[in-house]
């Protein structure tokens, strides 16, 4: 229940240097400094025995242009086809990890593996960012990248959306402006206690 999630694309490879895309919403943020993400999978995934064998990956970020190809890579998988070519993104070379980036996705984030916690149907995959690649086409006209001219995708109880309006930045909730004040909307007190399923 703990969403919305991003959908990244995180593409790895064996040893082999044969790359692989799959799609993971078990991702987040874990560390500042030093910086850090973390991504947990499955061990039945194909993916898997890639990211063990090489400890390396690149988280891809997705848009609203890549959704077909963020859904297609996770539903399919890397045993039976490829979904490079299945889903025409081109492999970039990553500057610190053996691991191909996706060309097509906004930012690329180099990872290493410090450790492989196995949490049960997930093992988390808690990795050090060594590289992150931003496109420039996402630089706005002060020459700060936003992300938000990517149209990121978000994905929500088996769904993709794509962003909605802006509503704030971060701090605005203690700035002086009269406008900036609380609006909650009234709760009727009463809440369902849900089941919960595995998803993924
Ligand atoms: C939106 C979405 C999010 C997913 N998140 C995860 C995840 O966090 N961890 C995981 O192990 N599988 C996740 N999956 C399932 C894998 O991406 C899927 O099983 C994929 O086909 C595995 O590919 P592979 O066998 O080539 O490794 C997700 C699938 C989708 C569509």
């Amino acid at each position: 229940m703990l969403y919305p999630l991003p959908a990244v694309m995180v593409s790895v490879s064996d040893r082999e240097g044969r790359g692989n895309i799959i799609t993971v919403a078990w991702a987040g943020t874990i560390c500042t400094n030093p910086p850090m993400l973390s991504i947990s999978v499955r061990p039945e995934r194909y993916s898997y025995h890639m990211l063990v064998e090489t400890k390396e990956f690149v988280v891809n970020l997705t848009t609203e242009q890549l959704c077909f190809a963020t859904d297609y890579c996770g539903v399919r998988s890397g045993r039976d086809v490829d979904k490079f070519k299945e889903m025409k993104l081109t492999k970039e070379k990553a500057s610190k990890v053996k691991a191909p980036m996706i060309k097509e996705s906004p930012v690329n984030i180099e990872c290493r593996v410090r450790k492989i916690e196995e949490l049960g149907s997930h093992h988390m995959f808690i990795a050090d960012v060594v590289a992150v690649h931003a496109d420039e086409a996402y630089l706005d006209e002060k020459n700060k990248f936003d992300l938000s001219l990517a149209k990121p995708l978000v994905y929500s109880h088996g769904e993709y959306y794509s962003m909605g309006k802006r509503l704030g930045k971060f701090g605005y909730s203690v700035c002086r402006k009269k406008s900036m004040s609380p609006k909650i909307a009234k709760s009727n007190d009463k809440k369902t206690k849900i089941k919960t399923k595995n998803k993924k």
